[in-house]
């Protein structure tokens, strides 16, 4: 089995992002390639970067618990997908230190990114800036992803989503999470 990791990266009261993260979970448990888990950054209250040394210069000798744990679970990750806001014009700052904290536990491994925001934008700039922080950690960035505008518009109160071409659009890229994540994972291999 393929294990897919979905990090869900807005942590502020209140957010959006939940919803999102809960449909991308039930849309990828509907595909029988996937173990699926939601990691939720509101769980890894991880501290700022605070060492003397890059990631890669830890060499493995993470210096928080919570850090152990996220190395873990990043570690044995075959594929993810990033659920982002904009903020800001970018991301939020939570998940850069989340990614940030590690560096051979995302190598050769394929991120799909789901992005929203609240105006028409859809979060397209976090997911180009995402793109390229990725290259640097040597995570595999799809060219598809998913961009959802007015997010608060789009699911209904229990957190049903409105429009079902979100679903269609979804498994398409997760279509194509599968190929990369298989084919990488071999690689690996
Ligand atoms: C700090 C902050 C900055 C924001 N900047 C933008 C922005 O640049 N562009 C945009 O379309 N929406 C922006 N928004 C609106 C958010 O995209 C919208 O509130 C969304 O629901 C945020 O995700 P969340 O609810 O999961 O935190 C911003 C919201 C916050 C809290």
């Amino acid at each position: 089995m393929t294990k897919l990791s979905i990090i869900l990266s807005s942590t502020r009261q209140g957010r959006q992002g939940e919803k999102v993260a809960r449909w991308v979970e039930r849309v990828a448990k509907t595909r029988p390639e996937f173990e699926v888990e939601l990691l939720d950054l509101r769980d890894w209250p991880l501290p700022f970067y605070d060492q003397a040394v890059t990631p890669s210069g830890l060499k493995g000798m993470y210096p928080y618990e919570a850090v152990q744990r996220w190395a873990a679970k990043i570690a044995a990750s075959d594929g993810f997908i990033i659920v982002t806001p904009e903020y800001n014009h970018g991301y939020p700052a939570v998940l850069k230190n989340a990614l940030d904290w590690l560096y051979s536990e995302w190598n050769r491994k394929p991120a799909a990114f789901v992005a929203y925001s609240g105006g028409q934008i859809s979060g397209a700039r976090s997911v180009e800036q995402l793109r390229l922080v990725s290259l640097e950690l040597q995570l595999v960035p799809l060219r598809f992803d998913v961009l959802m505008p007015s997010v608060q518009n789009q699911f209904s109160t229990t957190g049903e989503l409105l429009d079902d071409s979100w679903t269609k659009r979804l498994n398409g890229v997760l279509n194509h999470l599968t190929w990369w994540a298989e084919t990488l994972k071999a690689g690996r291999a």
